[in-house]
This record gives structure tokens, sequence and C-alpha cells, in this order.
């Protein structure tokens, strides 16, 4: 569904990504962990249209997307959720939910839409008209992966979903995502690589900018340079 080929990309002249390639198939979901700044939002941020890589291939569906422009690649059927939530503290919940859908013409597809996200999460139906700011922290993680699924994507981009939630609450988002991607496929970026790695069908460990590692999630688990790196074992 997603291939990435030899993909460069930064900041300027600043080089953060290096010849980095990964694939994701459709129905899986697929981890990308690695520590601060090691270059897993900028990944996304590529992929997404948000910034043009210097060189490489990002093909979606079998169709390349490194020149399309951001917007476009909404339409495409890719959603992004960013680091950092960014729900729009000052509009309601539903409000929040409806600009997800901005791609969308027809109201009917909206309100079924919108439904079904009350469906999957029906703490949001409860609180549809209060200010998402108001919402707690884990709350606002599901407001935004729910405004990101708005759109219908067919891959759903989530960017560090735990930061800032407690434990609990973070098995409860990752368990969402987990059943979300029973229909649609999803990549998302971690540094709790314990919990992205334990629910991911593949992934890949990313190091100053390259993937160093891959496979199943369940093998990665068990490797010795993930447990002293990044599990402290
Ligand atoms: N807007 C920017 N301008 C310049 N450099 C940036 C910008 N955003 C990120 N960088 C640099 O790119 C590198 C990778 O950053 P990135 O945000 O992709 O890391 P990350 O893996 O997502 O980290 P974190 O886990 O902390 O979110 C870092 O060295 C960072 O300083
Ligand atoms: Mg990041």
């Amino acid at each position: 569904m997603l291939k990435v080929k030899n993909l460069n990309v930064g900041y300027g002249n600043v080089p953060v990504l290096f010849d980095l390639s990964l694939e994701v198939k459709q129905g899986e979901l697929v981890s990308v962990v690695g520590s601060n700044g090691a270059g897993k939002s900028t990944l996304i941020r590529a992929i997404s249209g948000i910034l043009k890589p210097y060189s490489g291939e990002i093909e979606f569906m079998g169709e390349r997307i490194d020149n399309v422009p951001a917007y476009k690649v909404v339409e495409k059927g890719i959603a992004h959720v960013p680091e950092g939530r960014q729900v729009f503290g000052k509009l309601s919940v539903k409000d929040n939910l409806l600009l997800g859908a901005y791609t969308i013409r027809d109201e009917k597809i909206i309100n079924a839409r919108l439904n079904e996200m009350y469906e999957l999460f029906p703490r949001l139906k409860e609180r549809e008209h209060q200010k998402a700011e108001t919402l707690s922290g884990g709350e606002q993680q599901m407001l935004a992966i729910a405004r990101g699924l708005m759109s219908n994507p067919k891959l759903l981009m989530v960017d560090e979903v735990s930061l800032g939630l407690a434990p609990v609450i973070v098995e409860r988002v990752l368990e969402v995502l987990k059943v979300i991607s029973k229909d649609v496929t999803v990549l998302m970026v971690e540094q709790n690589v314990q919990e992205a790695l334990e629910i991911a069908d593949r992934a890949y460990v990313i190091q100053n900018g390259r993937i160093v590692m891959e496979g199943p999630g369940e093998e990665l688990l068990e490797s010795d340079m993930i447990k002293k790196a990044y599990l402290g074992l």
C-alpha cells in the first residue's frame, strides 16, 4: 500500500532522514520506533506531503506521492494524526470532528461518518458539545484519532499517540488503534517502544534518521539490541 524508497529529507539543508526505506501492506499495523530526534515525525511529515524530499520515492496505492501537496495526499486517502494532538481547544468536539471531514462534500456521508466515530468512541458522543480543551488528555487523543478517521482514510498515520498519557490510558488508546487496524491500515511512530512493538504486526527501528532493524513486533521485542537500547533490560 505504502512504499518508501531511499528517502532523503530534512529541513533547509540539514538532512534528517538518510536513504530510508520502508513498506506498509494493506491491513497491517506497522510501528516505527525510535528515540527523541530520531526522525519519526519527519518521516510522517514527508509522507503527508508537508515536507518535500530531497530525493527518493514515496508510493501510495501504486502512485507516486512525493511531489503531491499535503491537501491532495489527504484526498488520496492518507490521514495524519499529528504529534501533540493539536485539537482546536475552543471548538466543540463535534466541530473538531467535522473539520476532519473537509475533503467530503456529501453531508449524508459526513453524518454517517460522525455516527461511526461516536460508536467507536462513546465518550466523544457524550461530550459532543463540550469544548475540546476541556477534555482529558486521553480523550483529546481519542478525538485527534477520530478526527483523522473522519476523512475515511485508507491509511491512518499516528504520531506519538502515547505522549503525555498515563500508562493505562496509553493501553486503551493503543487497543483502539488495534481495533481500527482491522479496517484501516495503520502506520504509527512511537517513542514508547515496548507498547508499540507489542501491538505491531511489523515494526522498524529508526536511529539517527536510519532504519537499523525491522521485523515482526514480537521478534523485535526479543532482540538484545532492543532490550538494551530501549527497554533498559
Ligand atoms: N521544523 C524543523 N526545523 C529544523 N529542524 C527540525 C524541525 N523539526 C525537526 N527538526 C530536527 O529533525 C530531527 C528529527 O526530528 P523529529 O521531530 O523527526 O524527531 P522525532 O523522532 O519525531 O522525535 P520525538 O520523539 O522527540 O518527537 C531533530 O534533530 C530535529 O531537531
Ligand atoms: Mg516526533
